[in-house]
């Protein structure tokens, strides 16, 4: 079997949202990288997944030279609608705390991102398998792969970036005995689906009912992305479209309101998760994102905390690779867990604010309504929430 062998700076597992923004902020600075993603292009350009990017990320995209089109298809959002009681309540994220928040979906960002890295020259491999972190105690770290010509690849490099999602390879490179797992898992799932219809609301509604939460998201003035609160093991084949749209219906009534219907698409149950890796760093790994961490959507904080992540982590290596001293790397993972903890409360509050647990008593519907009310109606309790979703300043 042929068998290659390649250098880099930085080695970058995972053609997500991380691996791919840190791959473009490093190649501002100057710093050569390679993307490793096991995916083809065509997969990652499709797979849809998160849609609210906080003005932080609308920010760094379009500040930092990816040619995006968030400002032209994107929709910019001022505000939100929490339903309760039978009534909406809107939060006014611009006149509130003067921010504001992009719809416009993940796999759109990739897009960007993935032609703006080519058009730059960058090595990016997809299709690549058996990918295997090794050396990253030591001060000549490699990451080997077979690529998609079945050459068995050994990338040496300085550092691992390990952006390759919960369900990669990098976390589990950093020994059990070494890194504290924090976890929570949630009784209940999401069921998504794209519908095409037109909107039903100008901004996004989440709504808390006795039937439990429902999120009305927008995806193009043809195109709608709805979710409801359902059991973790729900089969989305076992729903009709009427049943999914009754549902719908029933969780978002009251003042008149109703949901727009149109044909479903596209389907699938979401589960919820909260996960901690700490630390963040091994050596010379360097987890970000994903592979780091998980929140629960109910916040939209993924894919913007991934973007967090790697800004702070492109600004470390660019120190640590100029001046070659390994305790520069050391603020990555503290400065990256101030915001991810910031992040993990919001999102945890979100849930338990907006979800029916199943064992949900009159006391705990009542509670939670009066948080919602306490939210809505108190000029402090909305600008803490608008301050949150709409991103607080990056800290890098
Ligand atoms: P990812 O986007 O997961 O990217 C990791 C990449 O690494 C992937 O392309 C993967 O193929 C690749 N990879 C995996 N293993 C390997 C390997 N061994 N070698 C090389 N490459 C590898 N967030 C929200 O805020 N709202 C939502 O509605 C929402 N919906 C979601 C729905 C789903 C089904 C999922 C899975 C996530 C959702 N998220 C949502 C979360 C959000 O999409 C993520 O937080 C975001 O994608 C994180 O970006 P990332 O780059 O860290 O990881
Ligand atoms: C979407 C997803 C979220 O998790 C959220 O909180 C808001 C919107 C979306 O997919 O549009």
């Amino acid at each position: 079997m042929n068998s290659l062998t390649t250098r880099t700076q930085v080695a970058i597992i995972g053609a997500g949202p991380a691996g791919l923004t840190l791959s473009h902020l490093l190649a501002a600075r100057g710093i050569d990288s390679v993307v490793v993603e096991t995916r083809d292009r065509a997969a990652i350009e499709s797979t849809i997944r998160a849609g609210v990017l906080e003005q932080g990320t609308v920010d760094l995209l379009t500040g930092t030279g990816v040619d995006t089109r968030v400002r032209t298809e994107g929709a910019r959002h001022d505000g939100v609608e929490f339903r309760f009681g039978g009534r909406g309540h809107r939060i006014d994220f611009a006149g509130l705390v003067g921010r504001s928040v992009w719809l416009y979906p993940q796999h759109e960002v990739l897009k960007d991102l993935i032609a703006t890295r080519l058009a730059a020259g960058a090595d990016l491999r997809f299709g690549v398998s058996d990918v295997v972190p090794v050396g990253v105690e030591t001060d000549s770290p490699a990451v080997h792969f077979t690529d998609a010509q079945g050459r068995r690849v050994e990338l040496r490099c300085d550092v691992v970036a390990g952006c390759d999602g919960s369900a990669g390879v990098s976390r589990t490179a950093l020994p059990e005995d070494r890194r504290v797992d924090h976890f929570r898992t949630y009784p209940f799932g999401w069921f998504g689906i794209l519908a095409e219809a037109p909107p039903s609301s100008p901004e996004l509604v989440y709504a808390h009912s006795d039937r439990g939460f429902a999120l009305i998201s927008t995806r193009t003035p043809d195109v709608q992305r709805m979710y409801f609160q359902c059991a973790p093991d729900e089969d989305p084949s076992a729903w009709s479209d009427a049943r999914i749209w009754d549902e719908l219906q029933a969780r978002v009534a009251g003042d008149g309101f109703a949901l727009k219907e149109g044909s479903i698409f596209q389907r699938g149950v979401i589960p919820m998760r909260s996960y901690v890796c700490d630390p963040m760093r091994f050596g010379r790994l360097m987890l970000a994102g994903d592979a780091a961490h998980t929140v629960p959507p109910t916040g939209a904080k993924g894919l913007n905390l991934a973007v967090a992540d790697v800004i702070v982590l492109a600004r470390v290596l660019e120190e640590f690779l100029a001046s070659g001293e390994e305790r520069r790397l050391d603020s990555y993972g503290p400065t990256a867990l101030r915001r991810v903890w910031r992040a993990q409360h919001f999102s945890w509050w979100m849930t338990s604010m907006l979800h029916t647990p199943p064992e949900a008593t009159p006391f705990d519907l009542q509670r939670q309504l009066g948080e919602l009310d306490m939210v809505t109606s108190s000029r402090a309790g909305a600008a803490y929430l608008a301050e949150a979703y709409t991103g607080w300043p990056i800290d890098d």
